[in-house]
């Protein structure tokens, strides 16, 4: 297989292996699985390792065996592979926009966009990894050299979603490299080809052998056997919150170093004195591009009583104006969600809410005409005058669904918003700068926004949500190296001149 093709057309399905060691291999097992397009199950994207076990053990041990040698390459040597590998997948970014949205299905221009948000997270880690690490403290003894330097963890796993396939797995394995860690990197199965794309830009740009290692297949054959391996000293998880209480007992137990980001029920509080346009757009936008699917993404219009007739209605002919269909047409706003289950799941509690009389005013089924019978559309679904409490308030969809809440003024709506077991993002939309910054004070979020949505996530920031949105670590920006290296504190003297 050659790391440059282009992307095979349909007809010409390739089999995508696991790089471990340097080397694209299938699994041990030579067992594969299959890759379909969620807009339309005739389009066949690929076959790729379905790996176990001791596909894992292999990937540990190459990463392990090479962990002293990585960790003892310069950090300007490990920045400017970063750099290369940003400019190989910069001038690859349209293709692999495009395999992103055929494997994924969000737009075309947010797969290319993603792509490119993956360079930019390359080329900040590359120049992150150049920055000053450590502090040099004062002593008691004013002979004593006294300073902290950061080190690699040596060996982590990173385990990525599918719903931003090539982004979030650049956030977790360009910081990891950058800081020093060896990676072994096991994405999610819906999405492999995007981890194989951004794994073949990093080995192409010079990686040594061994330093990254793409396992892919099954959370219970690749997921489990990689996060219980002692080897593992560090285990970066985004997605659901099921997965990660199974992680945060797996990896308490052994006493592996844990980051988590998952879920959440993301406010957007409109008060009354809004500018409507713009809390519209951006309530209909965080709601319902990638159709819906971002831990990010608002699915609680939390509005003032005042306006919430006006918004509501406004709202309603806005989701039902968006045009679903297949993302890779240029006029298409909303693809398919990522499966047949998540299309099942999704109508499900639509069903569940509208049966106990929740105000059903937009969507809420599956669309299979005009050219949508082959793929897995759900029409953007707007509920009316939720209540707060009901599961439709409490719990996450993760699909193009979003639920209107009446309340009586900021301090109303900052305790409902408050009142859920997530915390990861939310937004206020206002014209008034005193109810901004009560808002940012109450609200308990890790990413907050006034007058903009509640999705995105510039790389330079810390990245990460409070309550059961994370475990409380971050990601992204300098908070990046705190997860992926540890501290050690020094303490030089000098013998007496003799
Ligand atoms: C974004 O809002 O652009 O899985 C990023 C997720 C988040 C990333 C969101 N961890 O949706």
């Amino acid at each position: 297989m050659s790391a440059a093709a282009p992307a095979a057309p349909a007809t010409d399905v390739q089999t995508h292996g696991n790089y471990i060691a340097g080397e694209w291999r299938p699994a041990k097992s030579g067992a594969t699985f299959e890759n379909r397009n969620p807009a339309n199950v005739d389009d066949l994207i690929g076959h790729f390792a379905a790996s176990g076990q001791e596909d894992v053990e292999a990937a540990v041990t190459a990463a392990a065996e090479t962990a002293e040698a990585w960790r003892n390459t310069s950090a300007i040597a490990r920045a400017n592979i970063l750099f290369k590998a940003a400019d190989l997948l910069a001038a690859r970014a349209n293709d692999v926009g495009r395999e992103l949205t055929r494997e994924e299905g969000k737009t075309l221009k947010e797969g290319v966009g993603e792509t490119t948000r993956a360079v930019q997270i390359l080329r900040y880690f590359a120049g992150e990894a150049q920055q000053p690490s450590g502090e040099h403290y004062p002593s008691i003894n004013p002979l004593t050299l006294l300073y902290t330097v950061r080190e690699p963890l040596g060996v982590v796993a990173t385990i990525t979603p599918w719903n931003f396939p090539i982004a979030i797995p650049a956030w977790k394995i360009a910081p990891a490299l950058a800081f020093g860690n060896t990676v072994v990197f096991k994405p999610a199965s819906l999405t492999p080809l995007c981890a194989v794309r951004l794994t073949e830009a990093l080995a192409e740009a010079g990686l040594p052998a061994g330093v990254l290692n793409l396992v892919t297949g099954s959370a219970g054959a690749v997921g489990d056997p990689l996060v219980r391996d002692h080897r593992v000293v560090g285990i970066s998880f985004t997605g659901s919150n099921a997965v990660g209480g199974a992680l945060r007992t797996i990896a308490a137990e052994r006493g592996a170093k844990l980051q988590l980001e998952l879920g959440g029920k993301n406010p957007a509080i409109v008060l009354a004195d809004a500018d409507l346009d713009q809390a519209l757009s951006h309530v209909v936008n965080g709601a319902m591009m990638s159709t819906g699917q971002k831990c990010t993404a608002t699915s609680r219009a939390i509005v003032d009583r005042r306006l919430v007739d006006q918004f509501t209605e406004q709202l309603t002919d806005r989701i039902k104006a968006l045009r679903v269909g297949d993302p890779l047409q240029a006029d298409t706003q909303i693809g398919p969600v990522i499966s047949e289950d998540a299309a099942e799941r999704i109508t499900g509690e639509v069903a569940d809410a509208t049966k106990a009389g929740v105000p059903l005013l937009a969507g809420g089924h599956r669309l299979g005409d005009n050219g949508r019978g082959r793929g897995y559309f759900v029409a953007p679904t707007l509920f009316g005058n939720v209540d707060p409490t009901s599961r439709l308030g409490q719990e996450e969809l993760f699909g193009p669904v979003l639920g209107v809440i009446p309340v009586d003024g900021l301090d109303e709506a900052i305790a409902v918003a408050n009142a859920v077991r997530f915390g990861l993002s939310a937004s206020l939309f206002t014209r008034d700068l005193g109810k901004a910054l009560a808002f940012v004070r109450g609200i308990q979020a890790g990413i907050v926004h006034v007058n903009s949505e509640t999705a995105g996530a510039e790389p330079q920031v810390p990245f990460g949500g409070m309550k059961g949105s994370s475990s409380y670590s971050r990601e992204q920006g300098k908070a990046a190296r705190e997860f992926f290296t540890q501290t050690k504190t020094v303490y030089i003297d000098v013998p007496p001149a003799s």
